[in-house]
């Protein structure tokens, strides 16, 4: 199975945590349908950790928590389905998962077979307690030979942090994505954090194999397991939602999606970010203006001959990202220019074909999607 594009979903850790049961999940998947969240792209509801009892049944399988999944995953699984969604869950590489509940070492082609019982589509695989003595890389190999050997395409979505320079063996290991930062949190500081920590590595990242630098934080308004109320706001989501889709990255919500504010489901389906995101060519972005100032502006070619051009002000102020022209190598007397749309108010700007500022509030950015054109 190949893995095309960046997978899009909802996963379940971010507001619920400990909390998660099949109501939420139920009408999660219902709202995705309902507000257009599906047709829009995205496609997985992924159980993350808690939904387990500590202890396995007497077959040796994972047993789903009862009280919290009454009907049990394999019903759930068949609801999502029944949605047109797809079913994801999650394990973890070591001997216990992060919250301590049963977890898949050296257990792997079991819980595998279980998984795939139950219809999953989709393994979060994460790394907590793993043995000091063992390999990780011949861990994620096992099961993505385990998901494999079930007969179900399963996407096997590899969660390490990071650790042990993951984008160098994890593509091999048969993993479709790969988590390459700690967790996010609701604060701006995080996201700026875990993507400047990917810049240089985004080469990794291609059709089948994604660099993942975890789940969206995008419109939790305080509210949840990594929720803090007050440390982001409109323009905060804005820019992280877009520097998300600028990297090709895999977009799971992490936010009760019931809930979302009208702003909040209009920048999740944001066609032009959306189409950035799942760009078919899937490459990394440039620093295309000056790299001092936490002003960065990058530039990145999409399909279909266009482009993205995008500024940014990571800093605390207001104050200027800039386009230099030479920075990214374009003569300024080639007699083309570019034709430049910017996809959060539609504003049109060009032909450019030379040096170009863009003054931003704190936290803004803006993203145009550009096209070449003869002057
Ligand atoms: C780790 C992962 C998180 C989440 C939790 C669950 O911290 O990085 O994304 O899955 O475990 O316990």
């Amino acid at each position: 199975m190949i893995i095309n594009k960046p997978p899009m979903g909802w996963n379940s850790w971010n507001t619920f945590g400990w909390n998660i049961n099949e109501q939420v999940v139920r009408e999660t998947a219902d709202y995705m349908v309902e507000s257009g969240l599906r047709d829009a792209g995205y496609e997985y509801v992924v159980i993350d950790d808690c939904y387990a009892l500590r202890d396995r049944g007497p077959d040796g399988r994972i047993v789903p928590d009862p009280d919290k999944f009454p009907s049990g995953m394999k019903a759930l699984s068949d609801y999502v389905h029944s949605k047109g969604l797809k079913f994801g869950m999650y394990s973890c590489a070591g001997i216990m998962t992060c919250a301590w509940y049963p977890s898949s070492y050296d257990k792997e082609f079991l819980d595998a077979q279980t998984f795939a019982d139950w219809g999953v589509d989709y393994l979060k695989y994460d790394f907590c307690n793993f043995p000091k003595t063992a390999d990780p890389r011949m861990a994620y190999t096992r099961m993505a030979m385990a998901l494999k050997a079930t007969g179900r395409d399963i996407v096997f979505s590899a969660c390490n942090w990071g650790e042990f320079e993951v984008e160098k063996w994890i593509r091999s290991a048969g993993a479709h994505l790969y988590r390459s930062t700690g967790d996010i949190g609701e604060r701006f500081s995080a996201v700026l954090n875990i993507c400047n920590s990917q810049y240089e590595k985004m080469r990794y990242s291609a059709p089948g194999c994604f660099n993942d630098m975890d789940m969206l934080i995008v419109g939790m308004d305080g509210v949840g397991n990594v929720g803090h109320p007050g440390l982001c706001g409109d323009t905060e989501y804005k820019t992280h939602f877009a520097l998300w889709c600028l990297n090709g990255q895999p977009l799971m919500m992490g936010s009760d999606v019931r809930r979302l504010r009208p702003e909040m489901l209009k920048l999740h389906t944001n066609k032009d970010l959306l189409r950035i995101d799942q760009d078919e060519e899937c490459r990394p972005p440039m620093i295309a203006g000056k790299v001092w100032d936490n002003r960065p502006s990058y530039f990145k070619h999409l399909s279909d001959r266009q482009f993205v051009l995008a500024f940014f002000n990571f800093a605390d102020e207001p104050g200027n990202s800039d386009f230099r022209p030479w920075n990214i190598g374009f003569p300024t007397t080639a007699g083309f220019g570019m034709n430049l749309r910017e996809v959060f108010t539609g504003e049109v700007v060009g032909p450019v074909n030379d040096y170009m500022s863009v003054d931003l509030a704190p936290h803004d950015c803006c993203v145009f999607i550009g096209e070449w054109v003869a002057l």
